[in-house]
Parts: structure tokens; sequence; C-alpha cells
């Protein structure tokens, strides 16, 4: 039996009694819970024990290798609940073109942006792409990363989509961390369908998704549901079609307009809708009549220089919010959490606890991990960031660009 004791942490951040727990929403969200001097006892991957120094069960110290954690943080890995990782080639061009002036949405018209990554990952191979993805992988990581969702959509046609799902299948067997799939054919309308994009829907419903389920390459459905790429019919199309072959949705919407996004994402029962820049009083009352975890991506708003999320208005309207790093070559090329939780506390306003809570607890929920990930809980995975010395949890969020980590552990194992 496989045993470790950590001992003498100075805190233990994170911990959440109820391994039923889903979410945390409104108020509960500045709620962290913390054990001051404390040990975790891991056994076989799983949390098994945690509690004050004073009261720990000695025989834990006879049977189990000991790591002593003095002057250190110990609390949960982050979960990463929406990446596109499989990339074939970054895409430094348009960041300068962005820098000259050019929109996002004005380099897409180009030809840029997702077109641009697409006909790149179309010439390159699984294995390449298996090797370039392993690294980003790995790089996450040890940046404290210990679950992850990553998605298709730089294929574009049948083969290619596949050939990106594939690459994750691989990476899900042959590392430690947890992975989720997601195919996003819908990313944008390849160019070839420019003219005919009825016809790419027709490719989507009646050639990828059926394959991919056939073939279980994916957990989840994503469509980029925005003015320029897919509109609310589409999306509500391709949706319907997945829920029929066992997919759930988690979508793209709101990012660059009002677009009906979040509505038609509530109406076919997404687990999470994502990027959510453009949300008003409307869009907060369909998501609190609904299970939807509202998913926020402050550094995409950040790299492309948009107005961020209304955070603040959502949690104090009573919702839940989830913080993901949306690691891709062209809005958002790092997948570095801590820096997320930075962008969280100071663009979105959200205090350091939230901050926390939305990128461990509600972000596991928002890719279907909550019973396994996301707290400090006995039976969950012994996912855990041991921090270096360091005076309190807010400082991680405040110490913006650098992260102060010492150790991560996945699933017992250290990175
Ligand atoms: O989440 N918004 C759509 N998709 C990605 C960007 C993809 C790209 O530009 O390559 C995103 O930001
Ligand atoms: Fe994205």
């Amino acid at each position: 039996m496989d045993s470790i004791l950590i001992i003498n942490i100075k805190q233990l951040v994170g911990i959440q009694e109820n391994i039923n727990l889903r979410y945390l929403k409104g108020k509960e969200m500045s709620v962290l819970n913390i054990i001051e001097n404390a040990f975790l006892y891991v056994e076989n991957e799983l949390i098994a024990d945690f509690g004050k120094m004073e009261d720990i069960n000695l025989e834990y110290y006879n049977s189990s290798k000991i790591e002593d954690a003095q002057g250190k943080l110990v609390l949960p890995t982050w979960c990463d609940s929406h990446t596109h990782l499989v990339f074939a080639g970054y895409r430094q061009n348009e960041f300068v073109d962005k820098i000259k002036g050019l929109t996002y949405e004005q380099i897409a018209a180009n030809g840029g942006g997702i077109l641009n990554s697409a006909q790149l990952l179309q010439k390159t191979t699984e294995d390449d792409l298996y090797q370039s993805a392993s690294r980003r992988l790995v790089e996450i990581m040890k940046l404290g990363t210990g679950a992850v969702e990553i998605k298709s959509g730089y294929g574009l046609d049948t083969v290619s989509e596949i050939k990106m799902l594939r690459v994750i299948k691989r990476l899900k067997e042959n590392f430690n961390i947890p992975i989720k799939a997601t195919f996003l054919g819908a990313h944008a309308v390849p160019q070839n369908f420019k003219n005919r994009r009825e016809d790419y829907i027709t490719e989507i419903v009646e050639k990828m998704l059926p394959q991919i389920a056939a073939e279980n390459l994916a957990d989840y459905c994503d469509v980029f549901c925005d003015r320029g790429f897919f509109t609310i019919d589409e999306t509500d199309k391709i949706l319907s079609a997945a829920a029929k072959l066992g997919l759930q949705a988690k979508i793209h919407a709101n990012e660059l307009d009002f677009s009906g996004g979040i509505q038609v994402g509530v109406k076919n029962n997404a687990l999470s809708v994502d990027h959510l820049e453009c949300t008003g009083k409307e869009e907060i009352e369909v998501l609190l009549k609904s299970q939807t975890m509202p998913t926020l991506l402050p550094s995409t708003a950040f790299f492309l220089g948009i107005d961020f999320p209304p955070a603040r208005l959502m949690i104090d309207s009573g919702l839940p919010i989830s913080l993901a790093s949306d690691y891709n070559p062209g809005s958002s090329p790092s997948g570095n959490m801590n820096f997320i939780l930075s962008l969280a506390c100071i663009k979105l306003k959200i205090l350091p606890e939230e901050a926390f809570n939305a990128a461990t607890i509600n972000a596991a929920y928002a890719m279907g991990m909550e019973k396994e990930s996301g707290s400090i809980t006995k039976g969950k995975q012994a996912s855990i960031i041991i921090t270096e010395k360091i005076e309190n949890y807010t400082y991680l969020p405040y110490a913006f660009g650098n992260h102060y980590i010492d150790k991560v552990m996945i699933r017992g194992e250290f990175v």
C-alpha cells in the first residue's frame, strides 16, 4: 500500500467535508475552509485523512513516507476546464498585427486566426501533435494544474478533427493527470465551405459526430456561438445532435457579442458556457435558473484587449463562476492558472477566496469532475499543490507573474 503523510502544513486550504458538493455560488464562493497547522494523509492515490497536527493518528508516522511541509501551504491543484492545448504552431505574427491595431475578428476575416491554425494542423502528423501537446501538458502540471479539459477544433475536417481527438486519447492513456476531451468541429467555418456553411453543419452532424461517438473519442461537444462564427440555430442543431449521442454541451458563448449563446447553451443543458465577456441582466437571469457553470477566461480578454466579463455582478447576483486558462495559440498562449487567479482578482475584482473556489471546486464541476477533484475531501484524488514558504494563500494571486509552487502531486504522485 502506497502512503504518504504530509506534516506541519502551515495552512491546509480548500477543504470540503461533503464529497457530494457540486459547486459554490453567490456568497458561498467567498468562504474558503482552512486548517492551520495541519496534516494530510494520502493512501493509494486518494486523500485518506487530514486534520490538525495535534489530532494526528500516530500510526501514520510508522507506516508512511513523511513529507515535512514546515511553513508551506497545501491546496488542491487547479482544474483547467477549458483549453485548446493540442495545436500545431504558435501565431506570433498575429500578435504583432494586434499590437499594430488589428482586432481578433479582422485577423480572422483575413484568413488568420483559427483557419490559420487549421491549415497548419492539417499538415502536421499525429505524432508531432502528440509530442508538442505532451510538452504543454507537463508544463501546466508543473504549474499546478491537476485536471484538464482539451478541445479539438483546429482540424475542421473529419480526418483532422479525429486526428486531434486521437492525440487527446493518447494523452489520457499516457499521463497520470485526468483529462476530458471536447469535440469542437464548430470552431470556425472552413475556407472551402465559406459559401455553403450549411453543408459544413451537415458534415458535423452526420459525419463527424457519429464517428466520434462510435469511437468514444469525446466527453463533450462545443460550438463557438458568436458573431461571425456560428449562429444560435446552427448551435442548437449541433448540440441537440450531440446530446442524442450522449455528448453534453460545453460551449464558447458571448465573447464578441450578446450572441444568444448563453441562452442556447442553457436550453441545451450545457455543463458550462465559457467566455461571457458580453453578459447582461437577461443572460444572468437565464443562468440563475440553470445548472450551467458560467466559466470565465480572463487571460483571453487580457490578451485580446477586450472588456472583461462582469464577474462581480454575476457572483453578487447569486451565480457560481469558474475560471479557466483557454490555453490556445490565438487568444491565450499560456496555460498558467496561477496568472489566471491573479487576473481574476485584479481585473475581475473577485476576492482571493472566490478565485480559489472558482479555479478548484467550481472548475471541477465545469468538467464533470467534482466528485473526484477540486477540493481537499476524503475520498477525492490526492492532487495537491505544496507551495513555497509563504505567509498565506492571498500571497499567491497577489504576487502575479510568479507561482511560488514547491511541488505538485497528481493522484498521489509527485510531478
Ligand atoms: O477560446 N473563441 C474561440 N476560440 C478560442 C480562440 C482560438 C484561436 O484564436 O485560435 C478561444 O479564445
Ligand atoms: Fe476557447
